[in-house]
């Protein structure tokens, strides 16, 4: 090649080199617009800008032109290579979004949504059973988490001295009154609100309120020490126990199933006379002694109800002779995991998307 540019009078073998950079130029520019994979591009590079590609080897025969063309065609040669460089920067670039390593892409495939938030199946709880009562014409209602010793436990008719203040075991706040007594604390269970709202309400009064509770106790799969709970209270004249009874039977039957049955048992507690504790029979199983949700009784136990004592309605201001009523009171957890077949209450309160994507 050499010699072919040495025989060669200066104006022609200019133009020669000229013509051979154009040649190459124009022969790897099409070349590379019709390599379409990234084998096919990684070949077109050997062929043109590859260490024996053919720039290279127009720039290895610079240093055998006559010294008058060496410059002239030194440069045009490496503009040519930085152009083919970049055409090849680019080619890839487009080529690799077609066959990357996320494979081609199909136009056609539905776009990925961005995940949804959704309730948490606590709130979705709370829903449900306040539209049960809300359809039977209670109304909804909240009240504060942080509450006075005065409405948790002696507006429930539990005084300071009575031993059914041990069964809840309080989170006192720090503030005390005068004589040193700790009077405000986090409320252990919804029932203040009875008084709350009597206090404030004249009957006739339907009311469920839905909250959060607190208990100073060991967590375990049953036992949180927040929870939520729901209160349900009708006061009014001629309010029976009839009612207590049919009311928080359609609830039973909204929440757990049309074909649910109840069962109501003696149960103490300071603000109810008489007291009950309410089950339905399981939805899961007829008896079935391997049942994991009623452990083979047949019965879930889900709320603490009675006739309102005559003395939380006197306290509340109302008069025992002419108003009754009926109260009751469900954890809400405990409804969930019974509806769902969960096991621990612990998994409500971990945050783990694996089991609250499910609800
Ligand atoms: N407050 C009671 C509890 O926390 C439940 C209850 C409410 C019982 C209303 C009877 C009537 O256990």
């Amino acid at each position: 090649m050499a010699e072919s540019v040495n025989n060669l009078n200066g104006d022609s073998a200019e133009r020669s080199g000229e013509d051979r950079i154009a040649a190459v130029r124009d022969a790897g520019l099409v070349a590379l617009s019709a390599s379409e994979t990234a084998d096919a591009l990684q070949e077109w590079r050997n062929q043109y800008i590859g260490r024996s590609g053919e720039v290279t080897l127009l720039l290895r025969g610079v240093g055998s032109l006559p010294a008058e063309q060496r410059a002239g065609f030194g440069q045009a040669a490496n503009r040519l290579k930085n152009e083919l460089e970049a055409a090849y920067g680019q080619r890839e670039a487009a080529i690799s979004v077609l066959t990357g390593p996320i494979g081609a892409i199909d136009v056609s495939l539905p776009g990925r949504s961005p995940a949804g938030g959704r309730l948490h199946p606590i709130t979705q709880t709370i829903r449900e059973i306040t539209a049960a009562f809300g359809a039977m014409g209670f109304q909804t209602f909240e009240g504060p988490e942080v509450e006075f010793e005065g409405y948790n436990f002696d507006a429930m008719n539990i005084p300071s001295d009575h031993p059914a203040r041990e069964m809840f075991d309080t989170f006192w706040l720090d503030r005390v009154d005068e004589d040193g007594n700790k009077s405000i604390l986090l409320r252990t269970h919804t029932s203040p609100m009875q008084a709350r709202i009597m206090e404030t309400h004249e009957p006739p009064i339907r009311v469920v309120v839905p909250g959060r509770c607190y208990r100073y106790e060991a967590t375990d799969a049953s036992h949180e020490w927040h929870f939520n709970q729901v209160e349900v209270m009708a006061v009014d004249e001629c309010i029976t126990f009839a009612d207590l009874k049919g009311t928080l039977y359609e609830f039973a039957r909204r929440v757990f199933g049309p074909e649910r049955k109840v069962r109501f048992r003696c149960d103490f507690f300071p603000f109810v006379e008489p007291g009950v504790d309410m089950s339905v029979d399981c939805f899961n199983c007829d008896g079935d002694p391997a049942c994991r949700i009623c452990r083979g009784s047949g019965w879930l136990e889900i709320l603490g109800a009675g006739m309102v004592h005559p003395e939380v309605l006197r306290r509340s201001g109302y008069d025992p002779n002419k108003y009754t009523g009926f109260a009751a009171g469900m954890g809400v957890e405990r409804v969930a995991m019974l509806k769902h077949g969960i096991d621990d209450i612990r998994h409500f309160y971990t945050n783990d998307m694996r089991f609250l994507s499910q609800f």
